[in-house]
């Protein structure tokens, strides 16, 4: 079985969420509990991009004893200094370079004509190795730019000593069947006789970060960037915490393995949703407060019987205490039983069918039944019978 880097770049391109801001002590904060996670490499900031992003990669660098550090840089000699001045107490230093190989990305964004691109990642690459064992490199837009195009930049980065090929997605326009075909197409038709680690980064403008960076690992990549609770520019990164769990979930299906101590998942979410001031939607896969939630009748009778009839996941696997039947107009009597009976009430069966009812009552008027409002509506019912 062959082992998934997992890349996390919640410090960077988490960090481009508008409105967040981390601290230097935050940021730590977050590396520390990465690391605890089992991230193999943290992408801790843009050093040449602020006096604080290159502080911020220093501090993380001192602080890192298991996992990589990374940084990253432009195309410019001056970014790739500042990469390397931040990153020198680092263990396990590596360095990410990019630069953009769309149509769109060269005429307007950079004014350079192809040829001047290439010129470029060779230069700039073989300065980067110089400088670091590891040199990881981008062509942004990966996927609008030309195919053909993608390969030359692609084998001119590993020619000139790029170890590892980034495929971002940067738009998130891509789908899982293109975007797998396309590490295939990469992977077939560079040329080298060292190992290249390929590794994806995915954005979720269309809902499918998740879904290309799992079509990625089936199609040959070894490496996964993304963020914690998808945090990102726009629609947000690949969440790194549905990967990590997809795979060991369906290991039969992509036999791969990690070292993410899944039982770190909810603490690692927890974290960066109060430092970032970005709640996680209730919905939300795997982190989601409703995740390991069951409201139906059908659902909780089942759940009841079996908790694998309609859980995948356990609540424990991903450090959740523990699963919850919330009670509402759509609940059945199994469920309600059982609550009661966790509330410490012990009532007859006719008792518990009268009780029911009043439930139900009370469930078509009211979202949300509390313990309390269980307690109530069973005092009601002692002070009825009473009377
Ligand atoms: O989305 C993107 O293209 C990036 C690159 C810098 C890798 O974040
Ligand atoms: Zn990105």
């Amino acid at each position: 079985m062959t082992k998934i880097q997992f890349f996390d770049t919640t410090l960077r391109d988490g960090e481009q969420t508008p409105g967040v801001s981390f601290s230097t002590e935050e940021k730590v904060a977050i590396a520390l509990q990465l690391e605890k996670w089992g991230v193999d490499v943290i992408e801790a900031g843009f050093p040449a991009s602020s006096r604080e992003s290159f502080r911020a990669v220093e501090e993380i660098a001192k602080v890192a004893t298991k996992m990589s550090v990374t940084g990253l840089a432009r195309l410019v000699k001056h970014d790739i200094d500042q990469a390397f001045e931040a990153l020198k107490e680092a263990k396990f230093p590596q360095i990410h370079v990019f630069i953009a190989t769309s149509p769109i990305h060269m005429e307007y964004k950079l004014k350079m004509t192809p040829d001047e691109v290439i010129a470029s990642i060779k230069e700039h690459v073989s300065y980067a190795r110089e400088k670091f064992e590891i040199v990881q490199f981008s062509p942004e837009d990966a996927t609008r730019s030309e195919k053909d195009f993608l390969l030359k930049a692609v084998q001119t980065a590993v020619d000139a000593g790029a170890s590892v090929i980034n495929i971002p997605d940067t738009v998130g326009y891509s789908n899982p069947q293109e975007y797998g075909e396309l590490f295939r197409y990469l992977i077939e038709n560079v040329q080298t006789d060292r190992e290249i680690i390929y590794s994806s980064h995915c954005h979720d403008d269309l809902g499918m970060a998740v879904s290309n960076a799992l079509s990625a690992i089936k199609n040959g990549s070894r490496r996964v960037e993304g963020t914690i609770n998808g945090l990102g520019e726009r629609a947000g990164n690949t969440a790194l915490e549905e990967v990590a769990v997809a795979l060991k979930i369906r290991q039969d299906y992509y036999g791969q393995e990690t070292q993410i101590n899944l039982k770190e998942t909810k603490n690692t979410s927890d974290l960066i949703s109060r430092f970032s001031g970005i709640s996680v939607p209730k919905n939300k896969a795997v982190v989601g407060g409703n995740a390991f939630a069951h409201e139906s009748g059908i659902h909780q009778d089942g759940f009841l019987k079996n908790p694998n009839t309609y859980e995948i996941i356990t609540p424990e696997m991903v450090g959740v205490a523990q699963s919850s039947l919330p009670l509402g107009k759509l609940s059945g009597r199994h469920a309600f039983k059982e609550k009661l009976k966790e509330l410490g009430y012990t009532l007859s069966e006719e008792e518990v069918k009268e009780a029911f009812i009043r439930f139900k009552d009370l469930a078509d008027k009211k979202n949300n039944i509390s313990d309390t409002d269980l307690r109530a509506l069973l005092t009601g019912q002692t002070i009825e019978k009473a009377k």
